[in-house]
């Protein structure tokens, strides 16, 4: 099938991929001129395990090119996906559809014969209606069908996640579109990935349901763990003894900092404006934005309160500031809310991520940015781990405590036993579980109230 992209973004540039590599051919389309330079003398713009080897594969082989030509790649395609950008909305939480209607109004112009516009970006429910009804409007001569085909990748393990889908949503009444989408995602019902066909606006809820569910499970934890700290209970136990129950399962129910990242916290917000539209307010997912919100700030407490209440002048060390590891993308992350607290109560903040330090600088002012773990600890009063790279798993812990100011760490994702961090001669603190210096039962600093 020849395939255009519009967007090449995390989801645009991978499915592109994906899709060149499964055999169709495909034209990757971004007005960022840069992004698609870059592309072209083999340069990923985004950080992403396994992109660069597939992509240069299949642009060697022919079956994947770049361009910022949106007309010529749409003139020859069977299938137009806009794979654009749908932030907040600036004031109203609304998803912002600017670019997928500036998109569908570019791709109307350059429509030749029968054509399926896919919209991958997620998009409230209607968006699809809107985009027919814009192509109607600039071209009424134009024979196409819009389709929804919501992506759920995961950035980090995009590539597996598009290849191996739990399912593939297609929502659409229109029979030839149906065909097409079969044909193109032939490749991966082979493998006996479960394709559903659903009605359009069905398709469009499915996502932010799901992303809402997801956001939800963390946030329950993240409660439960505060619950936890009250009464001296460990949360991963918790976690492990509710979700070997099959009706639970055990994903997504890691107690951390709160959720971020580029979707939960814009969808979440996006499918609560459109459920009050119409009338029918998820209270639950209210609920959830607003303890989410209030929590990343919250985790800068546990630092002061491990450094006895006081953060003024100390020196906090982060390792991981991207809202999850094997990214580069800092959009929503816990880490931003965290520095902004301790710099509010008078920190210095240091900092190393493995992929992320760039897009960082863009967001974090006053960040001293470090090339390693232990350069990043050294002179700290306290260490915080705030994303879980596989590389701070298992840090050398004598060597990190001989560089600290203070053998102090905070652990926002629990990837360390307190025991053996507190053998050490740390202070240790985590979520939802007791610091290692608090022996059984109730820990007097929190029962003073101290968090
Ligand atoms: N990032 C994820 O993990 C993820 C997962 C599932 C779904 N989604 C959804 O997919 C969509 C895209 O997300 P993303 O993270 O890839 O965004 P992104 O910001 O990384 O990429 C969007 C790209 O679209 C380009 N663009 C915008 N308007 C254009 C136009 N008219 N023509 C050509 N290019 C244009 C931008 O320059 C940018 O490169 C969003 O709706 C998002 O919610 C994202």
């Amino acid at each position: 099938m020849r395939v255009a992209m519009i967007g090449t973004g995390y989801v645009g540039l991978v499915s592109g991929a994906c899709f060149a590599d499964f055999g169709h051919d495909v034209i990757c389309v971004d007005k960022d001129r840069s992004k698609i330079e870059a592309l072209k003398r083999g340069e990923m713009p985004i950080y992403e395990p396994g992109l660069d080897a597939l992509v240069e594969l299949n642009f060697r082989a022919g079956r994947l090119r770049f361009t910022t030509e949106l007309a010529e790649a749409v003139r020859s395609a069977e299938a137009v996906f806009i794979a654009v950008g749908t932030p907040s909305r600036r004031g109203d939480g609304h998803a912002d559809l600017s670019y997928v209607y500036a998109a569908a109004r570019e791709v109307a112009a350059a429509l030749t014969g029968f054509t399926v516009i896919v919209t991958k970006s997620t998009v409230p429910v209607g968006t699809g209606d809107e985009v027919e009804r814009i192509v109607a409007a600039a071209r009424p001569d134009a024979d196409v069908a819009v389709v929804s085909n919501p992506e759920f990748l995961r950035e980090g393990a995009a590539i597996r996640d598009f290849k191996h889908p739990d399912r593939i949503v297609v929502g659409t009444d229109d029979p030839r579109a149906r065909d097409v989408m079969a044909a193109i995602y032939r490749p991966l019902y082979l493998n006996a990935a479960p394709i559903l066909y659903t009605g359009r606006r069905t398709a469009e809820l499915t996502k932010y349901a799901a992303n809402a569910f997801l956001a939800t499970k963390i946030t329950f934890i993240n409660e439960i763990a505060d619950l936890c700290e009250r009464i001296g209970a460990d949360v991963q136990e918790v976690a492990r003894g509710i979700g070997l129950d099959n009706r639970i399962g055990t994903k997504f129910l890691h107690a951390g900092p709160g959720f971020g990242g580029s979707c939960f916290p814009k969808d979440a917000q996006a499918l609560i404006k459109t459920a009050q539209d119409y009338a029918a307010p998820l209270r639950i997912v209210e609920s959830v934005l607003a303890v989410n919100d209030v929590r990343k700030r919250a985790m800068a407490r546990k630092v002061s309160a491990a450094l006895g209440g006081n953060l003024r002048n100390r020196t906090i060390a982060l390792l991981g500031l991207t809202f999850k590891p094997n990214t580069d993308d800092m959009r929503e992350a816990p880490s931003i809310a965290l520095v902004t607290a301790l710099q509010d109560g008078g920190a210095k903040v240091r900092a190393y991520d493995p992929a992320g330090m760039e897009q960082a600088k863009a967001v974090l002012g006053d960040v001293t940015y470090c090339d390693g773990p232990y350069t990043c600890a050294a002179g700290a009063d306290a260490l915080v781990i705030v994303t879980e790279w596989e590389q701070f798993r298992a840090l050398d812990l004598g060597r990190l405590k001989s560089v600290m100011a203070r053998p102090v760490m905070i652990d926002l994702r629990n990837i360390y036993r307190a025991e053996d961090v507190a053998a050490h001669g740390f202070t240790y603190d985590s979520v939802g579980r007791m610091p290692a210096d608090g022996g059984e039962g109730m820990p007097a600093r929190r029962a003073e109230g101290g968090r």
